[in-house]
């Protein structure tokens, strides 16, 4: 595993940034695995300044996101889908039918999952999967205690993640119960993960995650056996970790 120890969160969105051009350039029609959440905005933002410049193209990449809350329509404020447009997509050359992110609205959810599993496979499986982690060391939605074998599924949110997520709903009540998420299984057949950490709070997690034994109480655990990870992160992320090692 190689690992990035940033400054700050602004140096680490542009380490991140700066692999997945690489990426980009070195292969255009590579298929990213995307992730939502507070931990990549900087990395889009950057990404987005890079291909006003004109030194991005994004028009022949395909895109697959990691997981979207089971109920919320696409045009959501808090959909997973929002997100997307709004930091990445509607910003880019990027194809629109190359975009891809479950659909919270699907009338059946597992048939949706099912889909999703296949729309990966006919792409040629992901080039790169970006990741960031939360602090019970969650990955997609895959919560302490959640099998390693599953590709993508329906999962009941741990009540850690709704109290961590609730800061982006009008009220804790308004946070989805259930979303659609990559599994453990899809994201360990991804050729290289970026995983992406940020904060003081995550510090314990990194550190249970990579010196810690593989389990699924800490579904990060598994990335340790993955043969192509790059961890970026700032300092007070990474700082416990990097004492260990
Ligand atoms: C997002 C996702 C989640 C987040 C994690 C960290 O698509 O799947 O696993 O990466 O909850 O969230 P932030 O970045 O908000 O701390």
């Amino acid at each position: 595993m190689k690992i990035y120890m940033t400054e700050d969160y602004q140096a680490m969105s542009r380490k991140a940034a700066n692999i997945l051009s690489a990426q980009i350039i070195l292969k255009p029609n590579s298929v990213l695995g995307l992730a939502t959440g507070s931990t990549p905005v900087g990395m889009y933002k950057q990404l987005v300044i890079w291909y006003e410049k004109g030194d991005l193209d994004f028009a022949e990449i395909k895109t697959v996101n990691l997981d979207e809350y089971v109920g919320l329509e696409p045009t959501h404020e808090q959909s997973y889908r929002h997100f997307m447009q709004e930091h990445l997509f509607d910003h880019v050359n990027i194809n629109p039918a190359n975009t891809n992110v479950p659909d919270g609205l699907a009338a059946d959810p597992k048939a949706e999952c099912d889909w999703y599993n296949q729309v990966i496979h006919r792409m040629g499986g992901i080039d790169i999967q970006v990741l960031g982690m939360g602090r019970n060391g969650h990955i997609g939605f895959n919560e302490p205690g959640d099998a390693f074998e599953l590709e993508t599924h329906v999962v009941d949110l741990a009540e850690s993640t709704i109290e961590a997520n609730a800061r982006f709903f009008a009220s804790r009540d308004d946070v989805p119960r259930q979303a659609m998420s990559m599994g453990i299984k899809s994201i360990m057949m991804a050729k290289k993960i970026l995983l992406m950490v940020s904060g003081e709070d995550k510090a314990d997690a990194v550190y249970k995650a990579f010196t810690g034994p593989v389990t699924p109480q800490v579904p990060a655990s598994i990335l340790q056996l993955h043969p192509y990870v790059t961890l970026v992160g700032d300092k007070a992320a990474l700082g416990k970790l990097m004492e260990a090692k």
